[in-house]
């Protein structure tokens, strides 16, 4: 099968976009997921996980302090996805202008989204170009609205509804996630996650 062919039928296992926030030393940023998935079953023990490519300023303050915030969305936020996914915050201040508060663990939890699971990092995966996060869920919330209303944002409703002058960036960013993806994805390196033992 055309490997472009393979890639668009693997599109259809993308994940709700999700909003991810992190916190280290005082810096607090926020980048856009379509990786995340539920990871456990057990209703009193909700897990998530999430694949983070190590280029991004937020896989090193994730992989570092253990902890992030995931935040599902609403299906009206495209300027919060354009900023938190569009830059990174190595150059600026992402959430600035964004209103949020901090979490129980320490990270940014977000005010205005469809609901937030705070996270600590129980385990981590290795691809070579990037890690893949186990979370244990400690804390959940909705966003500002009392229970969560609406649809939440899909990778595809973000795809086919997202400004026409967008475009071009979103899809040089991910020509060159896919270049490094290509360079690094057969380098995997075994991790033992801190605190867990072989
Ligand atoms: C719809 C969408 C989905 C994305 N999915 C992922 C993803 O699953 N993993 C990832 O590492 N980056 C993903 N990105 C890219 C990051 O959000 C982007 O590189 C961001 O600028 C990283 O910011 P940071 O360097 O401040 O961490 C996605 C971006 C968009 C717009």
């Amino acid at each position: 099968m055309h490997p472009d062919h393979t890639y668009q039928l693997l599109r259809n296992l993308t994940s709700p976009v999700v909003a991810i926030t992190s916190e280290r030393a005082g810096k607090r940023n926020g980048m856009i997921s379509d990786s995340a998935i539920r990871a456990s079953i057990v209703p009193t023990m909700p897990r998530v996980s999430v694949y983070i490519h190590k280029f991004n300023l937020s896989h090193d303050m994730i992989y570092e302090t253990g902890r992030l915030v995931m935040h599902l969305l609403r299906q009206d936020q495209f300027e919060l996805i354009h900023r938190l996914g569009f830059v990174s915050g190595r150059a600026t201040d992402k959430l600035a202008d964004v209103p949020h508060r901090t979490g129980r663990l320490g990270a940014p939890v977000l005010d205005q989204c469809y609901a937030h699971f705070e996270c600590r990092v129980v385990n981590a995966m290795d691809t070579g170009s990037s890690t893949c996060f186990l979370g244990d869920v400690v804390e959940v919330g909705h966003g500002a609205a009392a229970a969560p209303a609406g649809e939440v944002m899909t990778a595809g409703y973000f795809r086919t509804h997202m400004p026409a002058a967008w475009r071009t960036d979103y899809e040089q960013h991910l020509q060159a996630a896919q270049r490094f993806a290509a360079e690094r994805s057969k380098d995997i390196r075994a991790i033992v996650w801190k605190g867990l033992s072989v």
